[in-house]
């Protein structure tokens, strides 16, 4: 079991490779072992990427709207993001398939009901405990203002569907394994873990005129004692982009893109830029950048932007700098307005591609409340588990209705998916059995946290 999980672990790892960052075009001269791998001179969009519908141990997601995101799929190179795209043993799901929800953990299940919430839950359940608390924790319904809203900023439509790859043991999975924590007769959580080489990712859409255009995939791998992140773009530098236009572009003269490639090669150097959290004060220490808010674009401009973005190889932005000329650098590209290669708003010009960077919002996944906010105690803590956010094993029918409603509020409504323990994919932990060359926690300062 150890062997194969850590070689699946390696695959997602490695590809993490800093770009070299000698130059180079859209073709992925740029030093990316992924986009490298293979002969050159064949066109790594030639082929598309093929999710599989069918063939899964479970179906977390209808077909057909995995279908529909499927047809939608950018351009990624042969290698260990690809093979995690294309197999069936990578599970999808988005916020209609696996509600989001976080757990209640505090309370004697009789005068103070505990167990799980959708993130979605009824402002006026919980203000009925502490007068104003959801609007403390909320900054609408279904969203966290942990730290700052919105977790990548984006002021237009986007999408997001995640995947979630277990590792192999000669075809088998390697388990998820959870238990239950009782420090005090007030406090009863569910706990998981995932094994070393599980893999997450997050694939944004950003949604124009109906359509979804691919703009960036995020990863995170579970090592044994932490998570390995990375960020794939179809355009890591300015330069990239401005290279793609130039190459690629057809149709009637446009001063727009013309002005845009301008602009990228030498004018418009970062503005500085700084990322702060508004809520969760301890969660998100301030970060100064740079940032480039690239123009709004419209019509024939924006559909060759759309065309690049589905038609380029996405590779591995890690330790590249969008633009780092002048004192401002900045780690991606922002958007002033729609159009443009990421969605108007993007904040990752202050989001640096690296596990310390990433691990400053993950690390808090699962936290009491009470960490930052003594009057809400109550309430349990922020959703997620394992410096994971979107993903938990819980029956959703248990805990929430259709319309997100919570379900069962006044006893604990925490059950354990069958389905997911029937396709062997979470089991409970037993640390005789279930080795610590797989799995180990990661212990923040709030971890066991005893209430
Ligand atoms: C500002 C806080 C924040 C930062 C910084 C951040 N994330 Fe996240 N991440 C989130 C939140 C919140 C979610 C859940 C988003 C949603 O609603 O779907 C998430 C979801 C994810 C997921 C899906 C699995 C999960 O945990 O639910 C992946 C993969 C991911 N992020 C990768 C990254 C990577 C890689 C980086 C660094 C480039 C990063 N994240 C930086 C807050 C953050």
């Amino acid at each position: 079991m150890k062997r194969l999980a850590i070689t699946s672990m390696m695959l997602l790892a490695c590809s993490g490779a800093p770009d070299g960052g000698d130059g180079g075009g859209d073709d992925g001269g740029g030093g990316d072992p992924t986009v490298d791998a293979g002969d050159p001179a064949v066109d790594p969009c030639a082929t598309p990427v093929v999710v599989p519908t069918t063939g899964r141990a479970l179906d977390l997601m209808p077909a057909e709207r995995l279908a529909e995101l499927a047809a939608r799929m950018p351009c990624v190179p042969p290698g260990a993001l690809r093979d995690t795209l294309e197999s069936p043993r990578t599970l999808w799901y988005d916020k209609h398939s696996l509600t989001p929800g976080y757990q209640d953990s505090f309370g004697d299940n009789v005068v103070t009901p505990i167990g799980m919430r959708p993130n979605t839950i009824d402002p006026e359940l919980i203000n009925l405990a502490v007068p104003g608390g959801h609007e403390q924790i909320f900054i609408e319904l279904g969203l966290f203002h942990f730290p700052f809203g919105n977790p990548i900023g984006a002021q237009e439509p986007i999408h997001t569907v995640n995947f979630w790859r277990l590792p192999d043991d000669g075809g088998v999975p390697v388990p998820v394994v959870y238990w239950q924590r009782d420090p005090n007769s007030y406090t009863h959580r569910v706990e998981w873990m995932f094994p070393a080489g599980t893999a997450f990712g997050e694939l944004i859409f950003v949604e124009r005129g109906g359509l979804l255009h691919p703009v960036e995939i995020r990863t995170r791998t579970r090592t044994l004692d932490g998570w390995t992140v990375d960020a794939y773009r179809p355009f890591p530098r300015a330069a990239d982009l401005a290279d793609a236009i130039e190459q690629r572009r057809a149709g009637p003269a446009s001063p727009a893109l013309d002005a845009l490639v301008a602009h990228l090669r030498d004018g418009g150097t970062p503005v500085p830029y700084t990322l702060k959290a508004t809520h969760f004060a301890s969660a998100f220490p301030q970060r100064a950048s740079g940032i480039d808010r690239l123009p709004a674009l419209a019509g024939a401009d924006a559909d060759v932007i759309h065309t690049l973005l589905r038609t380029t190889p996405f590779r591995s932005a890690r330790g590249v700098y969008w633009k780092d000329a002048g004192p401002n650098k900045a780690w991606a590209a922002g958007a002033s307005g729609p159009g443009n290669i990421v969605p108007a708003g993007y904040n990752a010009a202050a989001v640096e591609v690296s596990e310390a960077s990433c691990d400053g919002c993950h690390r808090d996944a699962g936290r009491p409340f009470k960490t930052w906010y003594d009057n809400i105690l109550a309430y349990g803590e922020l959703w997620g588990n394992d410096e994971t956010f979107t993903w938990h094993p819980f029956t959703l029918s248990r805990f929430v209705d259709g319309n997100g409603r919570v379900q069962n509020f006044n006893h604990d409504n925490r059950e354990i998916r069958p389905d997911m323990k029937a396709a062997g994919l979470i089991v409970k932990y037993n640390p005789a059995q279930h080795s610590p060359a797989v799995y180990q926690r990661i212990v923040r300062e709030w971890t066991d946290f005893r209430y």
